[in-house]
């Protein structure tokens, strides 16, 4: 692949992301039910601010690029609906759970029972698998199909829409 992929800023989201799950899963093994916050250091607690800005704000942005500036770079390669549509939908899915799930951040009750433990699993799965969808479907079609021009406005557009 060349300098300009197109989506370098993305692929860093999803790399930040897909860490943030890890430690996630990491509580959700080493903390019994009912143990929340027992033992967090700071460097915890510096996961954990990172994790509510990623739920509240980085999420919601990452989604907005992908909708307003990916999205249609790719529609005329993919057709109205099929994968683009699947992948919008699950963004609505996405969306509703971390927008749920950040409230139990904020006050660093990650794991203040066991549902809501059954409730990150659901959340962490989406993220995988949506990820792994848009890296092995939608991605590479940005350096087999776009020019290195378009590639270069694809990421200036997509560093244009912040929070
Ligand atoms: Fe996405
Ligand atoms: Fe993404």
């Amino acid at each position: 692949m060349g300098m300009t992929g197109g989506c370098e800023t993305l692929e860093a989201d999803h790399r930040h992301a897909l860490q943030l799950m890890k430690y996630v899963e990491q509580l959700l093994e080493l903390l019994p039910e009912g143990r929340a916050g027992e033992g967090f250091g700071e460097q915890d607690k510096k996961t954990l601010e990172a994790l509510a800005q990623f739920l509240t704000q980085d999420l919601p942005v990452h989604i907005r690029q992908e909708e307003e500036v990916l999205f249609p770079a790719l529609a005329e390669y993919l057709g109205e609906g099929g994968p683009l549509a699947v992948m919008e939908e699950e963004h609505r899915d996405i969306q509703k759970l971390s927008s749920e799930y950040a409230a139990w951040v904020g006050g660093h009750g990650v794991l203040q029972s066991a549902r809501q433990g059954s409730a990150w699993k659901r959340l962490i799965d989406l993220l995988r698998s949506h990820i792994e969808k848009e890296e092995v479907i939608l991605f590479p079609l940005v350096s087999e199909k776009l020019s290195l021009a378009e590639r270069t406005q694809l990421l200036h557009a997509l560093a244009a829409i912040k929070s």
